[in-house]
């Protein structure tokens, strides 16, 4: 298939256009760089045998998009959005703008341009605050508790009414869990501009000696070791869940929502403690206050992922922790 990825460039984009690549796909990818660097294409390229065809726009601009979307697509894959859940507190406009405007323009250039078939980035803050785990799909939506996660339900209701409206098209819904990891390779990965907000980059860094501790936020939590715990999932079996949802539901009419997940969750302190043996560095740590609007613990359910998509995470914390280290020291 002739896919067309919006934001691939970005973390979870770029491993996905190298599966696409290795399942025969041929992805063509849009990006705007406001999170990303064209260099990630030499890096496809030189795992791959093969440079993607990048255009550089952003998706709110219409007039660019439909454009691209014109140039013979059999499905979309939507990256593309901001993702910073402090950054959406301090700039709602700019998240709503960027995520959900965005995603509105980019489906007016596919319904003209024919495209019916498109794969969205959902995530696991969908739920909220469940009352109980694992989290299925078919709990109600939760209330989420910043900008940022209310972009993705509003996202996620957009599709879904697009394809009440338009009954060819095909919707996969994917709620990631928590993607982490890196490339095998070590020539893909996440680097964040900045302080990172979330953990296992953060962890990355003090390993490397780049920042002094990991604080970790909260230690009274109701989980077995007090600290929070979430389901960690490598970004290799996630982009790998890409090309199954696409191969199943390509010209399947409907909207179609799975987890993206291991199953099970892990804390706070043994994802530390994991990094440390794998990267051989010591990891300091202080426990200090819960920060706001986390929630205490969060796994998914993926018989769904694995009866339907025949999908399932293979790859284990230790092997997550290894690949993240891997890429961390690949660019010192
Ligand atoms: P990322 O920031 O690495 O990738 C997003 C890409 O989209 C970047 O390359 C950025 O330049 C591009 N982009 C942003 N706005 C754009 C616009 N207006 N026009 C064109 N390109 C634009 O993030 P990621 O971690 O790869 O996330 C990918 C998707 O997965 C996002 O939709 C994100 O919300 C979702 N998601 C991520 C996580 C996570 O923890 N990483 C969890 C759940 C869901
Ligand atoms: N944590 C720390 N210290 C840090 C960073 C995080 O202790 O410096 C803890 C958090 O409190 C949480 C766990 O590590 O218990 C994971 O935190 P992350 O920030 O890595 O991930 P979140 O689960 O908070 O958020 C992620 C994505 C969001 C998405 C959400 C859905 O980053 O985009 O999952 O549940 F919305």
């Amino acid at each position: 298939m002739r896919v067309l990825v919006t934001g691939g460039t970005g973390f979870i984009g770029s491993h996905t256009v190298v599966s696409l690549i290795e399942g025969g796909h041929e992805p063509v990818i849009v990006d705007n760089l406001a999170n990303s660097q064209p260099s990630v294409l030499d890096r496809v390229a030189s795992i791959t045998g093969v440079a993607p065809e990048m255009h550089r726009a952003d998706i709110r601009d219409l007039e660019a998009m439909t454009a691209i979307a014109s140039r013979g697509f059999d499905a979309c894959i939507h990256f593309a959005a901001l993702k910073a859940v402090g950054e959406s507190v301090e700039e709602p406009l700019l998240y709503y703008d960027n995520n959900v405007a965005g995603t509105v323009t980019l489906l007016m250039a596919l319904e003209a341009a024919g495209v019916e078939s498109i794969v969205f980035s959902s995530s696991a803050t969908v739920y909220g605050d469940p009352d109980s785990l694992p989290m299925t799909e078919e709990m109600p939506l939760g209330s989420a508790t910043n900008p940022y996660g209310w972009t993705k339900i509003t996202m996620e209701r957009v599709l879904a009414d697009l394809q009440a409206a338009r009954s060819g098209w095909s919707v996969s819904l994917l709620r990631y869990f928590n993607p982490v990891g890196a490339h095998p390779s070590g020539q893909l990965g996440e680097d964040p501009s900045g302080v990172p907000n979330n953990l296992m980059p953060y962890v990355a860094r003090v390993a490397a000696g780049r920042l002094p501790k990991v604080e970790v936020f909260g230690g009274d939590y109701p989980t077995p070791d007090g600290t929070g715990v979430r389901d960690y999932v490598h970004v290799v079996d996630l982009a790998e869940g890409h090309i199954a949802a696409l191969d199943r539901h390509h010209g399947d009419p409907g909207v179609h929502v799975y987890n993206l997940g291991t199953g099970r969750g892990h804390s706070v302190l043994e994802v530390i403690k994991a990094y440390e043996e794998e990267s051989g560095r010591p990891i300091p740590y202080e426990i200090v206050d819960r920060r706001p609007g986390d929630v205490a613990a969060s796994w998914a359910a993926v018989n769904k992922a694995e009866r339907e998509l025949s999908w399932k995470a293979r790859r284990d914390l230790h092997e997550m922790c290894a690949d993240s280290w891997r890429w961390e020291q690949a660019r010192r």
